[in-house]
């Protein structure tokens, strides 16, 4: 199977670019981040406290997360409820940023994505891919952008779909999940080793997809 792993902080792209190159090399296209949303979205409503470890390990035995395929396009279910929309708001990324950071949650997720990895052609992006998921990846990549690029993006991205937002705001959570997910103690986002590191602050898409189109290119 051929695995390509990008992870990097959150609003560097990674998930454009990881669906932008997927589909050009017919690979498929994993979201990992949108798991950690699942389990995320699960507390909030159980009324659980996000941060409270106990309180969330108790949810996982009756938590059912799957993931499917329509079309290439992945679908998140919680049971058999379809939340791939739900699990897109502000207090669920940070929920799941905070439910990221416990081990049995980590653990709880750990074979859904290697089992889907080790099925498919894949292009997963998340925070640990490189590191810990998929250790052994052809490709590795860590795809960053300094923290006032990327809110300046995610502003724009709003924008595009009508919604207004204020940058100094995004630039805030956009760092207070950066320092959250780096300074963790379990699977920290950080390049793996062996990673090829892109800084894509001053880089286009096109850039950027060109770049890993290329090492895909040269491996297939
Ligand atoms: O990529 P995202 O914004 O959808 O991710 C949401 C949160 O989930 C993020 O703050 C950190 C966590 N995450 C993780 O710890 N490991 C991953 N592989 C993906 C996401």
């Amino acid at each position: 199977m051929l695995n390509v792993a990008i992870d990097g902080p959150a609003g560097a792209g990674k998930s454009s670019v990881a669906r932008e190159v997927a589909a050009r090399h017919g690979l498929l296209y994993l979201d990992t981040g949108a798991l950690y949303r699942a389990v995320g979205l699960r507390a909030l409503e159980s009324g659980a406290d996000t941060r409270d470890e106990a309180a969330v390990e108790a949810l996982l035995p009756g938590t059912d997360i799957s993931l499917r395929f329509v079309e290439g396009e992945q679908r998140v279910l919680l049971g058999d409820r379809d939340v791939s929309e739900d699990i897109r708001t502000q207090p669920v990324a940070m929920a799941a940023s905070d439910v990221s950071a416990m081990p049995a949650v980590r653990s709880f997720l750990l074979e859904l994505q290697r089992s889907i990895a080790a099925k498919n052609n894949c292009v997963m992006d998340g925070r640990d891919i490189g590191t810990v998921i998929l250790p052994d990846a052809d490709i590795k990549i860590f795809l960053t952008a300094s923290a006032e690029e990327r809110a300046a993006r995610r502003v724009r991205q709003l924008a595009e779909k009508g919604k207004e937002a204020d940058y100094a705001t995004v630039v805030e959570e956009i760092k207070r999940r950066d320092e959250q997910d780096s300074t963790r103690e379990i699977a920290p986002l950080k390049p793996a080793p062996d990673a090829c590191v892109i800084d894509s602050t001053n880089m286009t898409f096109e850039q950027v997809v060109a770049l890993i189109s290329g090492m895909i290119g040269e491996l297939v």
